[in-house]
């Protein structure tokens, strides 16, 4: 099978061949057509490069159809300034109205952060969103049991992340699991992979900024991500499927209470190297 196929209106400008990543569009003579390397479609990573590369819309890759490409509305982009304050705004959120998020909504943010980098474009990232109260309970249960492991043992993990008090507010009934969220988020992707856990928590990230900008509320879920890295049957019980960890979790809802100021962050040691 033909890896591309370019049309008539192909200048020979060598876009194309610029543009892929895997080295796969070759051209033999400059000002010519494009080919295919031989014998290594299956290195293609399907991401797309060499068709947007073309100025006259004249590559056609096989197992990209056409119509699924989308122009860019650069008019529609936030200005910097506006990314900016948002990317401040953003706050982790820890106290929820209990209501749950319609599914609609959580749809919505998830396809809105599909277009996040993956390595060598895998796009292995699923997500379950833990719905509705009772589910909630069970998961934080899991929480519960993991940290009980770790109390029981006393574990370096427990010490470091003062586990045995989480286990005493949470037997008080203070919810330091989930603080009262409807839903948590987990993004999960293969256990082996050239980046998985990357391209997870890339995409959580991505969401919590999404969720930002649509107004809820999120908050990043160490409890869980850890209890998911030290136990496969959290994963398990949590409908991911086999062969994959959850990596990363977000707490979702709506806020409580919206806050109205930024509070001070430093600028990051910069070296110019
Ligand atoms: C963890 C990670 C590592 C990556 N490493 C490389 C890299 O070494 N070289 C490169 O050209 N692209 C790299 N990429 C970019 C991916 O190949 C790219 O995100 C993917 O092909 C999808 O293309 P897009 O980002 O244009 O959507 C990396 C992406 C991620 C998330
Ligand atoms: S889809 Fe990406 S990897 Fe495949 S031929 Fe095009 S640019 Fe190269
Ligand atoms: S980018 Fe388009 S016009 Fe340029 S060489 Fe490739 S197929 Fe031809």
């Amino acid at each position: 099978m033909e890896l591309f196929t370019v049309t008539d209106g192909c200048t020979g400008c060598g876009l194309c061949v610029a543009a892929c990543p895997a080295s796969l569009v070759r051209q033999r003579t400059p000002g010519q057509p494009p080919q295919a390397l031989a014998g290594r479609e299956a290195h293609c990573i399907r991401c797309g490069h060499c068709v947007i590369a073309c100025p006259t819309k004249s590559f056609v890759h096989t197992l990209l159809p056409q119509d699924a490409f989308e122009p860019i509305r650069r008019k529609e982009f936030p200005s910097p300034a506006s990314l900016r304050h948002l990317l401040m705004a953003r706050r982790s959120c820890r106290a929820y109205d209990p209501a749950p998020v319609p599914r609609d909504g959580i749809l919505a943010l998830i396809e809105s952060v599909r277009h996040a980098p993956t390595g060598h474009n895998m796009r292995q990232v699923g997500y379950v969103v833990v719905d509705g109260p009772a589910r909630m309970d069970a998961a934080r249960q899991l929480v519960l049991d993991w940290i009980g492991l770790e109390v029981a043992a006393d574990s370096p993990r427990a010490a470091e992340l003062h586990l045995a008090g989480a286990a005493r507010a949470a037997a008080r009934g203070k919810d330091v699991i989930f603080r009262g969220a409807p839903h948590v988020v987990v993004a999960h992707a293969p256990i082996e992979g050239i980046s998985p856990e990357v391209d997870a928590t890339i995409a959580a990230s991505w969401l919590e900024i999404a969720a930002t900008a649509s107004g809820f509320g999120a908050c990043w879920c160490g409890y869980l991500m850890f209890a998911l890295a030290a136990h496969p049957q959290v994963n398990a019980a949590l409908g991911i499927p086999a062969g994959h960890r959850g990596y990363a979790a977000l707490l979702l809802g709506r806020p409580a209470t919206r806050v109205g100021q930024i509070p001070p962050r430093d600028m990051p040691e910069v070296h110019f190297y």
